[in-house]
């Protein structure tokens, strides 16, 4: 794969490929990470004298120009973060309008084009629209490892026509998973959690063979505890995955992977509930309880694994976080990681929730490394390719 960061583009016309997909709450974004990453990127190609055309989605408008959608609010800060005076914005793909706004821009300037998700063609990875796409341009650069496992025309397409070059974040994102899949210093930790084990089991699958040490929280939790004999109450869990989740077990078992279930749960009767706090060891869940967030003697044995550990690795939240006070578990698991961050252990999380946890416990600072993605990192976890790279890979 060819990175631009071993290359000289000058004067070209470029397609840049990246994810602005960020989380907006009424109207603000609330992340820039996914906007911070691809500075450097473009930093390069404007010093290199590029005109840059940054394509992205936003959302899944489905194929149909949905306003709700549209990329034009964040031009502002676009425009703030890469210190521009004005960035270009392209409403449609009409080829005379491309042209156009091709002649009126000076070299090192940027234009962003509208969610490319508008266009029917690119989820249906059409090649005639990655063709058209590409017509008046001579480099692509994915720097989008966020959205490159999705078989769509800007992140697979556009490689058949045009020399490609992976950006600065995409590297950096395969690195730095790869450290921890690959080369981690033993005894090395995973720590699982979100609510489903039916969208984590080829992730556990992999993880096994990895891993010393898997914890699981979470509500996927509650489905191995089942699957298990115990009485889960009425808490959220999988009970057509029971089989699974004991072969999880099973194989852990065989690999020599130590599995960590919660020893002890904090249980209310819903989510909102904040009279009826229970904390009990997993065999005493009332029934009309159901379990929210690791206990404290369960929080206590995974701190003291992350401690013994030279790598950990992290996705998803151990509790309900979204509804305090379900949040404890997660924040502190943060802490403590934040807090041992300067002891040379190496550290990397990723996900949006994760992310979120994360942010909370103000403990971005202590992770060796948090991952921009979420589907992507989860599905390169899994040990399965990505798309966006393997076309990279192919020019
Ligand atoms: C993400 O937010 O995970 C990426 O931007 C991909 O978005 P998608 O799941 O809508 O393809
Ligand atoms: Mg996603």
């Amino acid at each position: 794969m060819k990175s631009i960061n071993d290359f000289i583009i000058n004067k070209k016309n470029v397609l840049l490929r990246v994810d602005l997909n960020v989380p907006v709450i009424n109207g603000k974004i609330t992340e820039k990470t996914r906007i911070y990453a691809v500075k450097k990127t473009i930093k390069k190609l404007k010093e290199q004298n590029n005109k840059i055309f940054l394509i992205s989605h936003f959302g899944r408008p489905k194929g149909e120009i949905n306003k709700i959608f549209s990329l034009k609010f964040i031009l502002t800060t676009l425009e703030e973060e890469f210190e521009l005076t004005k960035i270009y914005f392209l409403e449609t793909l009409n080829e005379k309008l491309m042209k156009e706004t091709i002649e009126k821009m000076q070299p090192g300037d940027v234009c962003l084009i509208e969610n490319i998700r508008f266009n029917e063609g690119e989820e249906s990875n059409d090649l005639n629209f990655s063709k058209q796409l590409s017509k008046n341009f001579d480099i692509f650069v994915n720097d989008a490892f966020s959205a490159s496992h999705r078989i769509h025309a800007s992140i697979v397409g556009l490689p058949k026509f045009l020399p490609s070059y992976a950006g600065y974040s995409l590297v950096e994102e395969i690195k730095n998973i790869n450290i921890f899949m690959n080369n981690s210093k033993k005894p090395n930790l995973a720590i699982i959690g979100g609510s489903k084990i039916s969208t984590k089991i080829n992730l556990l699958y992999n993880l096994i063979e990895k891993c010393d040490v898997i914890s699981i929280g979470g509500a996927m939790a509650n489905t191995f505890l089942s699957a298990m004999g115990i009485n889960v109450g009425l808490s959220l869990h999988e009970k057509d995955l029971k089989k699974i989740a004991l072969s999880i077990l099973e194989k852990a078992k065989k690999v020599d992977c130590k599995i960590l279930l919660p020893l002890d749960l904090v249980c209310a009767n819903n989510l909102q509930d904040k009279i009826n706090i229970n904390q009990c060891n997993i065999n005493n869940i009332l029934s009309n309880q159901m379990a929210l967030d690791i206990g404290c003697k369960t929080i206590k044995e995974i701190s003291s694994y992350i401690l013994k550990s030279k790598a950990v690795l992290w996705n998803g939240p151990l509790g309900a976080f979204e509804y305090p006070p379900f949040d404890k578990s997660s924040v502190k698991i943060a802490k403590v990681i934040k807090r041992i961050s300067t002891s040379g252990i190496s550290t990397i999380a990723g996900g949006g929730d994760t992310i979120s946890v994360i942010k909370m416990a103000k403990a971005q600072d202590g992770f060796s490394y948090i991952s921009k993605a979420g589907g992507a990192f989860l599905e390169w976890l899994e040990g399965k390719s990505s798309p966006g790279v393997d076309a990279l890979k192919k020019k």
